[in-house]
């Protein structure tokens, strides 16, 4: 089933839901969660839900933090990761109930008279309104304002506001904080559910007193600790009574108002989560305290104020705008805004593929963030990138670890799918043996530093990662006569082609990786000779391992069938015959929920983008000519049945002027999520896809490409649009790309004189000038 939402309701700024529909319930409520990149809350409804099982999924959740579990596997082996991690829902601290009398609200019961829910996205802010008649005929009035602060860390705040329209009674509004929480399980869906049997988290502090109340507990197995604590105040001219209760794994503060006609009573509550991954375990509650009790003198108002100037900010650098497609446009920018909630920028947390809004690959970080997520925040809010690869480093000694675990005596593995560090990839075939990760991250530090020179960050944390996964390709390869150097056993980036010798995107980014060391090495011998000293001391690097590193990338084998002039995803992809297409029905879609893996392996066939991610992100190696004749064939044999694939094609499209197959893949990319495209978005968003829309306007329209100290643009007009502009940063410049009919503008809001490339031509951007190109002048 897809859920597309309906027309009426888009506008450039917000995501509108105008009609309450249980069947596309819990849709919403992956598309109206709200985030900072720490805590995670879904989009549910305050006052609860007791509609059908499955049409709504409870979830909060907190950027890293997760219990860990025992996989178990019909058959061991040596090496397979032991443990799973899992993303928790965490304690519920976002409930207020509401009674009218003995009537509770629910809107599975009485009829909505009128019913709005909008996510703000200049705002960052969820409202809801809506008229609701009781099933006894009481009729009310709710009106709410949710956010999770960007400015703090570990605050959420929801104004929550109720009106008698048409009686005079007790009102009860009962603010919680609920424990009794567990994580969804799903049997036949290998990308959800996690292993846990109930809940994993144990109650050990509970209290209430005046308007503070909180819940402390206990994972089972990483025995880590979370607080969920909330201060209420109430706002109203008629009078009211309040109860505290302090039951099972629950608090709860009820007000008693005596509601009289039309006047509107309001509660405010500020809800604060801290854990033991960030602060001592006595500091935790006083924490826990202290932002709330703060948030409650700031006041829901200004805690608003914050949140505007907040993405007032973030705006400015990150917004892409289109004239001329309002469904497009309302699509980029909440799959930017996702981005923005879901980025962990602390240097210990990261991306989670489905962000944190559902436990879809149970909140694990994979190389979605390094080759999607993170370049789209490189160029226009760099600092977040910086942290991103930070993250990379604080689990650089578990990749060390789990390299001498895979029999590599030196270098580092990081691992495919994870939270803390440790493989939890629980299929090999698609999971461990996806070494490109290691390129993936060599290559993410290569554009961090190519667009920012921040040679802090490298002597710091770069370097040490650069040399650590050069070193382990070094270890894995081999030199085999008349081929080159050798990369056997591994798996690309395309999950339908498994455990193969030399697959083409490995071997080029393990060639990036291997060449990157030596120019580093160089670099910091040169300039910063004392820091190399202590680097190669503490790693033990040896001159020699230098030569290694050149030798493996000058001489790296690329598979190719020089007489069909194609590149060969692996050494052997052409001697499998093609996927019969033809006779497989829409509905065997995805693939992978109806073969056998190994059924999919034998056959050409590819689940995602692989040569032609390559061809995209080390253009600079092939000829327009090559990237033609690749991409005509690897694109018939792609399903797409992974996410991150559409964007890249899209991206290789407008390179190669197709314009309106680039056009068609961005269309499918865009609104992938809003109009629920995989059938899937209820269990979170897909991250990687939203940076993939960014990367095809910016990288694919746009043209943008930067090759070392390069920076280049070949900007052409969708024939749909009437215009559009985006910001890129490139070494401290802002520069502004405007492109319409008349033309392209470039101009250079920030920094010093630049020059830049604009197709063949080099132009030279002036401080706070603007270079105009007319159409034609290409
Ligand atoms: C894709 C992987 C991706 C993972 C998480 C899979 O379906 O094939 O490339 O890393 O999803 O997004």
């Amino acid at each position: 089933m897809t859920n597309k939402l309906n027309t009426n309701d888009c506008s450039e700024w917000n995501i509108v839901e105008s009609k309450f529909h249980i069947e596309s319930n819990a849709h919403y409520e992956t598309l109206f969660s709200l985030g900072n990149g720490y805590i995670g809350m879904r989009g549910t409804f305050e006052e609860g839900y007791n509609g059908p099982d499955g049409t709504g999924i409870e979830g909060n959740y907190i950027n890293g933090f997760y219990d860990s579990h025992v996989i178990k596997y019909g058959e061991v082996a040596y090496g397979y990761a032991k443990e799973g991690q899992t993303m928790l829902n965490v304690t519920n601290g976002k409930i207020i109930k509401v009674y009218l009398g003995e009537e509770e609200l629910d809107l599975t019961k009485g009829t909505i008279n009128e019913y709005e829910r909008v996510l703000r996205l200049k705002e960052g802010i969820l409202t809801r309104e809506l008229i609701w008649t009781s099933p006894k005929g009481k009729k009310i009035k709710v009106e709410s304002k949710r956010l999770v602060s960007f400015k703090h860390k570990n605050l959420a705040a929801i104004n929550y506001s109720v009106t008698a329209l048409n009686f005079e009674e007790e009102v009860k509004l009962v603010s919680v904080i609920d424990g009794n929480v567990t994580n969804m399980s799903t049997k036949d869906d290998p990308r959800v559910g996690s292993s846990f049997d109930g809940s994993v988290l144990t109650t050990e502090d509970i209290n209430i007193e005046d308007s503070f109340g909180f819940v402390g507990q206990r994972t089972k197995n990483t025995k880590f600790k979370v607080i969920c604590a909330m201060e209420n105040e109430i706002e109203t001219r008629n009078s009211y009574e309040i109860e505290n209760n302090k039951l099972d794994n629950r608090v709860e503060t009820i007000y008693k108002i005596q509601a009289k006609k039309d006047e509107k009573i309001t509660l405010n509550k500020y809800i604060s989560y801290v854990t033991s991954r960030d602060l001592k375990e006595e500091e935790l509650i006083p924490r826990a305290k202290e932002v709330v009790k703060r948030a409650k003198i700031d006041k829901f108002e200004r805690l608003l104020e914050d949140q505007i100037n907040y993405l007032e900010e973030y705006w400015y650098k990150a917004d892409v705008h289109i004239k001329g497609d309002e469904q497009l446009q309302q699509g980029l920018r909440f799959n930017m805004f996702h981005l923005l909630q879901s980025a962990g920028r602390d240097g210990k947390t990261n991306i989670a593929a489905k962000g944190l809004t559902g436990e879809g690959y149970e909140g694990h970080y994979f190389w979605d963030t390094e080759i999607y997520m993170l370049p789209f925040f490189l160029y226009h809010h760099p600092e977040i990138s910086r942290k991103l690869l930070e993250y990379r480093y604080s689990i650089l000694d578990k990749a060390r670890e789990r390299a001498r675990e895979m029999a590599h005596p030196t270098g580092a593995l990081f691992p495919w799918r994870t939270i803390a560090g440790e493989e939890c990839s629980a299929y090999y075939p698609a999971g461990t043996a996806q070494y490109h990760i290691n390129g993936d991250v060599a290559l993410a530090i290569k554009r961090y530093m190519d667009t920012t020179e921040d040679t802090e960050f490298l002597l710091k944390y770069g370097a040490e990662m650069i040399f650590e996964t050069a070193r382990l390709w070094a270890d894995l390869g081999t030199f085999i006569e008349k081929k080159g150097f050798c990369i056997n056993g591994v798996t690309g980036p395309d999950e339908y082609t498994a455990i193969v010798n030399n697959n083409i995107y490995t071997n080029l980014i393990a060639k990036v990786n291997l060449s990157y060391a030596n120019e580093v090495a160089t670099w910091i011998k040169e300039n910063e000779p004392k820091a190399y000293e202590e680097l190669a001391k503490k790693i033990d690097l040896k001159g020699g391992e230098l030569e290694l590193f050149k030798r493996a990338a000058d001489e790296m084998y690329v598979p190719c069938d020089k007489e069909r002039g194609l590149y060969a995803q692996d050494d052997n992809f052409f001697e499998r015959g093609v996927w019969d297409f033809e006779n497989t029905p829409k509905e065997k879609y995805p693939l992978l929920l109806h073969f056998h893996p190994l059924v999919i392996y034998r056959h050409q066939v590819c689940k995602q983008a692989d040569l032609v991610l390559a061809l995209f992100l080390l253009g600079e190696n092939f000829t327009l000519e090559e990237k033609k004749k690749n991409y005509d064939y690897y694109e018939k044999i792609t399903t797409h049945d992974s996410s991150l694939s559409t964007c890249i094609f899209s991206i290789m499209a407008s390179e190669i002027g197709y314009h309106e197959k680039a056009y068609d893949y961005f269309m499918k990319t865009a609104r992938m999520d809003l109009d629920d495209h995989k059938g899937n978005t209820t269990h979170g968003v897909h991250a990687a896809n939203m940076a993939g829309t960014w990367m095809s306007v910016v990288n694919g329209f746009g043209g943008l490409r930067v090759f070392g100290d390069n920076i280049s643009f070949k900007p052409c007009l969708p024939k749909k649009w009437d215009e559009y502009d985006f910001k890129v940063i490139h070494k401290g410049r802002l520069i502004h790309v405007l492109i319409n009919k008349n033309g392209t503008t470039y101009r250079l809001l920030e920094g010093e004189d630049i020059t830049i490339k604009h197709y063949d031509r080099h132009i030279l951007l002036k401080a706070k000038g603007e270079v105009k190109i007319g159409i034609g002048e290409n």
